[in-house]
């Protein structure tokens, strides 16, 4: 059975960076949940379907052909053929993505489309906010990646190298974990789920306690 490592965590988790570094250092492949979330959001802003319009925006999401790359050396998204990787990390997507994601059609056609990508690669790291309790509960190796609300604004912070501002990015990490946590599947570790808290290690440090997990 080809290996899937489930990982979740908040916005500034170090989630993505880890999983990728896990997927390279196993050779598996890597799937960011996230952007299909975010792609959805920048093809219904595209297409000025209102978010609040659930119907419509779940129609979309079903219908929409949502294609991802599965390389962690190389991270690439298309919606209906329209390569979206740079604009769905636009602040106007980070600040909207929220209300696409509450949206609980959008999540059961874009939940399928996921464990259909997770079942073609064989063998993969897929990351996200329900990896562990919806998406591949039954994944050999879970782990829920936490750190302190200050550790991630300022991972966040940096990662927009400077093309933001503290105070924004603070407002904008702890409201989309107050918009998040209304889906249940994200708030608490599953049984069996490790808790990674990654507020004082680095990268390397967070990508060796997971490749250890999964190869113990
Ligand atoms: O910026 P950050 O790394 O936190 O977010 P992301 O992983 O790109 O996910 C963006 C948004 O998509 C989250 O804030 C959630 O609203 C949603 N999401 C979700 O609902 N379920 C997932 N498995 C992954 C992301």
């Amino acid at each position: 059975v080809p290996l899937v490592i489930a990982i979740d965590g908040p916005s500034g988790s170090g989630k993505s960076s880890a999983s990728r570094g896990v997927a390279e250092r196993l050779g598996l492949g890597f799937l960011d949940t996230g952007s299909m979330y975010r792609a959805v959001t920048w093809a219904a802003l595209d297409r000025r379907i209102p978010l609040d319009d659930v119907e419509v925006v779940a129609e979309l999401a079903r219908t929409a052909v949502i294609e991802v790359s599965t390389d962690p050396r190389q991270f690439w998204i298309t919606i209906d053929g329209t390569e979206v990787t740079a604009p769905i990390r636009e602040p106007g997507i980070s600040a909207v993505v929220s209300k696409v994601a509450t949206n609980l059609a959008v999540r059961e056609a874009l939940i399928a489309r996921q464990r259909q990508i997770i079942t073609e690669t064989g063998g993969i790291v897929a990351e996200g906010r329900d990896l562990t309790t919806v998406v591949v509960p039954d994944a050999p190796v879970r782990v829920l990646l936490v750190a302190d609300p200050d550790a991630r604004v300022r991972r966040r912070f940096s990662e927009l190298e400077g093309k933001a501002d503290e105070a924004a990015v603070t407002d904008q990490v702890v409201r989309r974990d107050a918009e998040d946590s209304t889906v249940a599947a994200f708030t608490e570790a599953a049984d069996g789920v490790t808790v990674i808290d990654s507020t004082e290690l680095d990268l390397s440090q967070v990508i060796d306690t997971i490749v250890e997990l999964a190869t113990a």
